[in-house]
């Protein structure tokens, strides 16, 4: 009920702007229950203001298949209004010609000074908005079941020697210690938390952004693979092709006790009525407090031909950046809103402590790019990436020297 009445009051004053009802065709992979119920509100506020949403969902986190849908589409000339593209792809599609120009509803709606420019860069190809941002998830934390903890008669941890010390004692009183899903993203984010614990912020930069291949193939990258490695010791034999929030899951039933992921995992205990702070814990991933893994959900929008469609679609540009959308989108999505002037009286204590970390971390250097989320490097580099990645983390006995010399000429031949 509040729900709906907050989208009408919403949808008031978009109808102000709105002018002509078309449709929207929308590719995205938000599946899981928080994910699904964030995007309900952004349909029902198009559809409120006359225009009609046609859903292109296709599920797998990290939109590995969606993307895959999404270029045979577009090669076809029949693309979406607006897909869920993120990061270096943004440039990739509009190298390619495919995205459309919003600089008017940015100027209307003063884009440039609403949103933080570690943002708006991302969004503009050749300095011209093509995309809009929904929001900024964090990559870098730890979702913590207290009572399996408390059962196991351990503490958070903080670092990541304290994170082995307590994994082993959720291991010995019978619990999982960290609920993972084996795909080769999942697999990465784990590896850029652990990257992040051990490189710092700085070489972490250097490493995955300025591509340096003294970084890639250094003694503090073997050092991350032998780190990395030893947190297979602690995730169940069952973790192959497990879906993200099922590892959320096994979290929130008190399978597993901890979580290395992405704040869209809040989105899943928020769907479950579970209560941060009480029924799950949100701390920095081990070792990398006061540091900022960014993720930036967007949606890039494509040239149309149809002038109803494309009214649609500024429709739906403005309405990602409203402020009370970004709101409800937001607190259901575990993310923080992406501009900058919103009041956060709303928001629970991961999101306010997320907030006050992107801020500080903006001019301290502590805000990196996340390789998995693909806003670190293109999709060639990331691609070797998760390549040698996921191969290290499944291999029977893997070398981490050699692979860190792997790693750095895989990621040399895709640059
Ligand atoms: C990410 C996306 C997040 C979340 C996650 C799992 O790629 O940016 O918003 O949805 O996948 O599906």
């Amino acid at each position: 009920m509040k729900l709906k009445q907050t989208l009408s009051a919403i949808t008031l004053s978009l109808m102000a702007a709105a002018s002509y009802a078309g449709e929207v065709e929308v590719l995205h992979w938000w599946t899981s229950g928080g994910e699904a119920k964030s995007v309900s509100v952004l349909k029902g506020l198009m559809e409120e203001q006359g225009n009609s949403w046609k859903d292109f969902a296709i599920a797998g986190g990290g939109g590995e298949s969606a993307m895959t849908v999404l270029k045979t589409r577009a090669v076809s000339g029949n693309p979406p209004s607006a897909a869920q593209i993120k990061g270096h792809d943004i440039q990739e599609w509009g190298r390619l010609g495919f995205l459309t120009d919003l600089s008017d509803v940015a100027r209307e709606e003063n884009w440039d000074s609403v949103l933080p420019e570690v943002v708006t860069k991302v969004m503009k190809y050749d300095g011209d908005y093509v995309a809009v941002p929904v929001n900024v998830h964090r990559v870098n934390w730890l979702w913590v079941n207290p009572d399996v903890l408390k059962k196991s008669g351990a503490e958070v941890p903080t670092t990541l020697n304290e994170f082995f010390k307590v994994a082993d004692k959720v291991k010995a009183a019978g619990f999982i210690p960290l609920a993972h899903g084996g795909q080769p993203w999942q697999d990465i984010t784990l590896f850029e938390a652990v990257a992040l614990a051990v490189l710092g912020a700085e070489d972490y930069q250097k490493a995955f952004v300025n591509l340096d291949m003294d970084v890639l193939s250094g003694e503090g990258m073997t050092e991350v693979f032998i780190q990395f490695r030893k947190m297979r010791d602690y995730i169940d034999p069952k973790y192959r092709g497990r879906s993200w929030n099922s590892a959320t899951s096994m979290v929130i039933n008190g399978e597993a006790a901890m979580q290395i992921m992405g704040d869209w995992a809040k989105g899943e205990f928020a769907a479950a009525g579970k209560t941060p702070g009480k029924d799950y814990l949100c701390v920095s991933a081990p070792g990398t407090q006061g540091q900022f893994t960014y993720n930036i959900d967007s949606f890039a929008f494509f040239k149309l031909s149809e002038e109803a469609d494309r009214k649609a679609q500024k429709d739906l540009a403005r309405t990602i950046l409203d402020k009370d959308f970004q709101e409800i989108f937001n607190l259901n999505k575990g993310s923080i809103p992406v501009r900058l002037d919103m009041d956060m009286s709303r928001f629970d204590k991961c999101a306010l402590d997320s907030m006050a970390t992107f801020k500080s971390t903006s001019t301290n250097g502590g805000l990196v790019p996340s390789v998995s989320q693909g806003l670190a490097t293109t999709s060639y580099v990331q691609a070797a990436i998760f390549d040698v990645v996921t191969n290290f983390f499944n291999a029977k006995d893997p070398n981490p020297e050699k692979t860190a010399r792997k790693l750095a000429r895989a990621v040399k031949a895709a640059m």
